[in-house]
């Protein structure tokens, strides 16, 4: 249809991916059975009894957590540079297709190196993909190094010092940190310290925050962390005033609809405050957060907000142009952009 069209031609970034996240059922069994990774016994969990039955059991999520519980077992089948090159290389042709012209990528080290695979494989994969993309597509991206918080504070800064010591803050192939994994009881706070070092280092910085928490797990992030963007941050609209301070000091709300709906946090996209966000100028993105799972890439998410809300010309002017305002490239790739 023509709004499709219209949504396809959008120039799009998008700043909340896991990369880990975009692993599709079929290339889970391809690189389990590649690499002799075992799965969960059947008899045990039956969405492994199959591909069609792990597809079914991806529409049915319960809650965050319920989520996380087999995206955790998915990415251990990602062991060689070669895999992560592959994941990431797939992605990024999936998003340039649906009109993404930058892409900022979440990854989860601590996933991987807990599990043995060092942190160089999984970047040096990474890198190799961007690469490709940007020769390919013409389709830019940076990596964000999230940490997990149902891990501790040392473990965190554990995993940042290595990305430290090799540079890979200041030789731009990490463009910041974020904070990902279970939400409620983990809050952000527990990670003030690796974010102040962070944020005297220059680093850029983000935050899940009010997916599942409440306005608190914002404020904190923002307060305490000092984050320059809030990850889904859907629960801001039970908070008037902080609602206001978001739109005034230009923080980017990283929305993602179909996984709002698929993690129940939501019945349906036309719950979501996207009405509320553009009548207060809070500035915010749309994004697929784990497409491989939620059963939508970057576009379909898109789609699912025009059909929910129907918005204007205009309205789709304020959400691109402040998804390259907010995004985290230099400023001539954003003139470019814009
Ligand atoms: N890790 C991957 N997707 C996530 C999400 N939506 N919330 C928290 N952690 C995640
Ligand atoms: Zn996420």
């Amino acid at each position: 249809s023509d709004t499709h069209q219209f949504l396809q031609d959008l120039p799009k970034c998008e700043h909340h991916l896991h990369i880990e996240g975009s692993l599709s059922p079929a290339l889970l069994f391809r690189l389990a059975k590649a690499n002799n990774v075992p799965l969960p016994d059947p008899a045990f969990d039956p969405s492994f009894a199959s591909l069609e039955a792990l597809e079914a059991r991806y529409e049915h999520f319960t809650s965050l957590n319920d989520f996380l519980h087999y995206y955790f077992i998915g990415m251990s089948v990602l062991i060689t540079e070669s895999d992560f090159e592959s994941l990431a290389y797939e992605y990024f042709t999936r998003a340039h297709q649906d009109g993404v012209h930058h892409a900022e990528i979440f990854f989860d080290p601590q996933a991987h190196t807990h599990r043995k695979i060092p942190y160089s494989t999984v970047v040096n994969g990474l890198v190799a993909a961007q690469k490709r993309a940007e020769k390919d597509f013409g389709l830019t991206s940076k990596l964000i190094l999230c940490f997990l918080r149902h891990l501790s504070e040392t473990d965190a800064d554990v995993t940042y010092q290595e990305a430290v010591s090799l540079g890979h803050f200041s030789n731009g192939i990490v463009a910041g940190i974020g904070l990902d994994s279970s939400e409620v009881g983990f809050p952000p706070e527990i990670f003030r310290e690796v974010y102040a070092s962070a944020a005297e280092a220059g680093i850029r910085r983000t935050a899940h925050a009010g997916e599942e928490g409440d306005t608190t797990y914002i404020s904190k992030a923002l307060d305490i962390c000092k984050t320059q963007r809030i990850d889904h941050g859907i629960r801001l609209v039970e908070d008037e005033k902080l609602l206001q301070r978001v739109a005034r000091e230009k923080i980017l709300v990283t929305m993602c609809p179909l996984s709002n709906v698929r993690l129940r946090c939501v019945t349906k996209v036309a719950e979501l405050p996207v009405r509320r966000f553009l009548d207060e100028g809070v500035r915010f993105s749309i994004n697929s957060d784990d497409p491989a799972y939620f059963g939508g890439y970057i576009l379909d998410n898109y789609c699912a907000v025009q059909e929910a809300f129907g918005l204007s010309l205009k309205d789709w002017r304020f959400i691109a142009e402040a998804a390259i305002e907010g995004s985290w490239c230099d400023e001539v790739r954003k003139h470019v952009l814009l």
